[in-house]
C-alpha cells in the first residue's frame, strides 16, 4: 500500500477535478446512477460540471480515500469508518452495484493526474485498495 500513499500525494492536489471526472464518467457508461443524486435529474453534462453538489460529493469521496490511507495501519477503525459510510449509502438509495462500478471510475481519473509515477505495480495497488474500500462498504449495505 505504499505505492497509494506516495501517488495519493500527487493526485491530492487535483482532488476537486478527480472527484468530479470519476462521478461524470460513472454517470456516462452508467445513467441510472445519475438518478440517484435528485437534484442531478435531468441535468446536462454541462451543467453537472459546474454542479456545486458533484464536486462536494467528489471531494467527500477523495477526502475518505484520504481518511482510508491514514487508516491503513489501524483495520479496525478503517472498518467503522466504511461501515458507517455503507449504511448511509443504503440511506441514500445507493445500490451495491453502483459502489462497485465507481472504482474503476477513480482509477481512471487519478491516472492522468499521477502522470509518469504511474506505473502497473500503481495500478495493482489502487485497485487493491479499492477493493478493500468497497469490501467493507458493502458489507454494511448487505447484512
Ligand atoms: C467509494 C465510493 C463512495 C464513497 C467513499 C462515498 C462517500 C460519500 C460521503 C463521505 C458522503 C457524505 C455522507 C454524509 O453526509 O455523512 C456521501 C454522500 C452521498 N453519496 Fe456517496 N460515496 C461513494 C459512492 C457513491 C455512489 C456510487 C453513489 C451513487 C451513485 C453515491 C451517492 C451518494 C449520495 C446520493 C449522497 C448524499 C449526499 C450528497 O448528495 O452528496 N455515493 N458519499
Amino acid at each position: 500500500m505504499d505505492l497509494v500513499r506516495e501517488t495519493w500525494n500527487i493526485a491530492r492536489e487535483d482532488i476537486a477535478r478527480v472527484g468530479v471526472v470519476a462521478f461524470l464518467s460513472l454517470f456516462e457508461k452508467y445513467p441510472e446512477t445519475q438518478n440517484i443524486f435528485l437534484p442531478f435529474r435531468g441535468l446536462t453534462v454541462d451543467e453537472l460540471q459546474h454542479s456545486a453538489r458533484l464536486r462536494e460529493h467528489g471531494l467527500r469521496v477523495m477526502l475518505t480515500v484520504e481518511k482510508c490511507i491514514a487508516r491503513l495501519d489501524k483495520p479496525e477503525k478503517l472498518q467503522d469508518l466504511l461501515h458507517d459510510l455503507g449504511q448511509k449509502h443504503v440511506e441514500f438509495n445507493t445500490k451495491v452495484d453502483y459502489i462497485d462500478m465507481v472504482g474503476p471510475q477513480f482509477i481512471q481519473a487519478i491516472r492522468p493526474v499521477v502522470k509518469s509515477d504511474w506505473t502497473p505495480e500503481v495500478e495493482d495497488a489502487w485497485e487493491d485498495f479499492f477493493k478493500l474500500l468497497i469490501y467493507f462498504m458493502k458489507e454494511a449495505m448487505c447484512f
